[in-house]
């Protein structure tokens, strides 16, 4: 939903975007190529695997007298507001996220986010510290560690799969992706004989961890209270979401300007919220996911910021 996505933010080629996941540079350098003079946009990314993506980006969107600026931020885009001050903007005319992780991580099998490859269990979107998913599975305490299945994964078998991975980390650590798949299946299982249940406890495992090791949702709430702040009157926030938390957070700060989704109204009875909704939860054509699996889960959200006083929808 790339087209989709850059269309809705109604790209000004003047003016200051930001988009707070970078990851390949593919929307990024889309809305490079709609910016001119005066342009600029920031890109986000903690991965600094990312930024090797960089300097293409850079390239062409530098040709030329025109050319916008373009800023790469190494950071996780909960800071977005502090990035933001530290370059001297206050207002932006778009932000856009494209959530979770991204082809790179997937494929590289060192950095453990698939079960599809043998790698030690790592998951950290930045490398430069933090618990990995290793930490997690070795050391959380089994009510604990069924709690993340069961929030993050919405695993309903939880607490016997917390059981089960504890039984087997207590003959010996649970170190790489395979021997985390032997813990959840029961049994050593080649990959491809993995039956379609089996792959899909797998993936909510997995995603599990992930979401965990990286405070994705604590993230996601920061950065979305942040975009809030920072977006200018009629400046728009576009979220692509691949999973039911995340876009549930997205859904209610949209609908409301709060996590909970608690609509607020003033003392006579009339709704008040920052935005104004434009996509509500867009989903890929089957062309689309034909020739990109991942955009079957993709959603796409986009609000537009009301001006001041004009936050009144009706009752
Ligand atoms: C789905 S990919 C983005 C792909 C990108 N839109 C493109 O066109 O190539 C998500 C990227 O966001 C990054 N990311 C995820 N959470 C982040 C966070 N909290 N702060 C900064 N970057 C984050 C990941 O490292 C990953 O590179």
């Amino acid at each position: 939903m790339l087209r989709e996505t850059i269309e809705s933010l109604n790209i000004r080629p003047d003016g200051t975007y930001v988009d707070v996941t970078f990851g390949g540079g593919g929307h990024s350098g889309a809305v490079l190529s709609r910016l001119g003079k005066g342009g600029r946009l920031f890109a986000f990314d903690r991965d600094i695997d990312a930024y090797a993506n960089a300097p293409e980006v850079i390239r062409q969107a530098q040709d030329g007298a025109d050319a916008p600026v373009f800023t790469f931020v190494h950071s996780d885009f909960r800071y977005l507001s502090q990035w933001m001050d530290f370059y001297g903007v206050d207002k932006a005319d778009g932000v856009l996220a494209d959530l979770g992780v991204s082809f790179h991580h997937f494929d590289t099998a060192e950095r453990g986010f698939s079960f599809r490859f043998e790698g030690p269990l790592d998951m950290r979107m930045n490398r430069n510290g933090g618990k990995t998913a290793a930490d997690i599975v070795n050391t959380y305490a089994e009510e604990d560690f069924a709690r993340v299945l069961y929030m993050y994964g919405e695993l309903k078998q939880s607490r016997p799969l917390a059981k089960r991975i504890v039984r087997k980390r207590e003959q010996s650590p649970i170190l790489t992706t395979e021997e985390l798949v032997e813990a959840v299946v029961g049994k050593k299982v080649a990959i491809e004989n993995l039956n379609t249940l089996q792959k899909k406890e797998l993936t909510l495992v997995f995603q599990a961890l992930r979401i965990e090791v990286n405070d994705e949702l604590g993230a996601l709430r920061d950065m979305l209270e942040a975009a809030l702040q920072l977006l200018a009157p009629s400046g728009r926030l576009a979220v692509l979401t691949y999973h039911s938390l995340e876009d549930r957070l997205v859904k209610n700060f949209m609908r409301s300007g709060n996590m909970e989704g608690k609509i607020e109204k003033d003392f006579y009875g009339n709704i008040r919220t920052p935005f104004h909704l434009i996509e509500k939860g867009l989903t890929a054509s089957e062309e689309e996911v034909a020739n990109n699996p991942r955009a079957r889960s993709a959603k796409l959200r986009v609000a537009e910021k009301l001006g001041a006083g004009t936050g009144i929808t009706g009752k």
